[in-house]
């Protein structure tokens, strides 16, 4: 696919900080117009003013909670107020919880949940049908490579991630014969606010959050439509090897590097 950037509309939400603002960024690079989604409105503000300054581009901000129910709803009605479509939207926000399923806060669970499923469910059911009427666009949802077993220590965000995984390669593989790209991309640890959130100190080695985005802008054009893509060499190997081995083996080994101390 030869997707034409500039003059089109990115929709990431999740965008004011770590891997959202760098997608934004790149997109803003590119000549494409933004809505910018998330909480935190001072920081979507900074950097919409920076973008419409270095790029001159046009962006939009919404501050939303992407975990309330209608959340998706309300985007949708904000956009065809100011008569926006949206080309390309990068399914982005979401958090983990680092704790024993016994120690989680459920409420704080529900809300994970909502967040890394429900919305993303919403706002993709949202905007393909403009995207497949049209026969152009592009959705990315953010899985991680938490999805590709099952993880003691974060097992309600290792589920949620598997069902992005699964949800989204199924919609590739109904809108494959379109002019609609739909993969899913899965980070490993990545240098972001993620691991503060959490509430968990990743001793491990972590990518900027750059290299997420190049992934991506790759799989946008590649020659091939892929249902998903792995961000690192390392990482694309472990998930894809975790099928052929034992699932107790597997289990262990994610609970030796997720399950809290002690
Ligand atoms: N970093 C990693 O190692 C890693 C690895 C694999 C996958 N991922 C995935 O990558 C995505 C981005 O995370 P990140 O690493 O960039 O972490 P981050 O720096 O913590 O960014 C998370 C973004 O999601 C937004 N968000 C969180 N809760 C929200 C809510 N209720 N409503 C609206 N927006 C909300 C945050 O904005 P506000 O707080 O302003 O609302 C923020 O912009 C997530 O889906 C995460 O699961 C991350």
């Amino acid at each position: 696919m030869n997707f034409v950037f500039p003059g089109k509309t990115a929709l990431v939400t999740g965008a004011s900080s770590g891997i959202g603002s760098h997608y934004a960024r790149a997109f803003a690079a590119r000549g494409t117009n933004l809505v910018v989604v998330a909480r935190r409105t001072d920081k979507l503000e900074a950097l919409a003013s920076d973008l419409r300054k270095k790029n001159g581009i046009d962006v939009t901000i919404l501050s939303q909670d992407l975990s309330e129910s209608g959340a998706a709803a309300a985007i949708e009605q904000a956009l065809l107020d100011r008569e926006i479509t949206v080309d390309v939207l990068v399914n982005n926000a979401g958090f983990g919880t680092n704790a024993r399923l016994v120690d989680e806060d459920r409420a704080r669970l529900r809300t994970e949940i909502a967040l890394n499923v429900g919305t993303l469910v919403d706002l993709t059911a949202a905007f393909l049908p403009g995207m497949v009427a049209r026969d152009s666009g592009v959705v990315v949802n953010i899985a991680s490579t938490s999805a590709y077993q099952p993880v003691p220590g974060m097992a309600v965000y290792a589920a949620t991630k598997a069902f992005v995984l699964s949800f989204t390669e199924a919609v590739w593989g109904e809108t494959r014969d379109t002019g609609v790209r739909v993969f899913a991309v899965s980070p490993g640890a990545t240098d972001t606010e993620f691991f503060d959130v959490a509430g968990w100190q990743s001793p491990g080695r972590r990518v900027p959050a750059s290299d997420v985005v190049d992934v991506t802008l790759a799989a946008i054009n590649a020659r091939k439509s892929v249902p998903s893509v792995v961000v690192g060499a390392r990482n694309r190997v472990t998930s894809s090897l975790v099928k052929f081995v034992p699932r107790k083996t597997v289990i262990a080994l994610a609970g030796s590097i997720f399950l809290p101390r002690g």
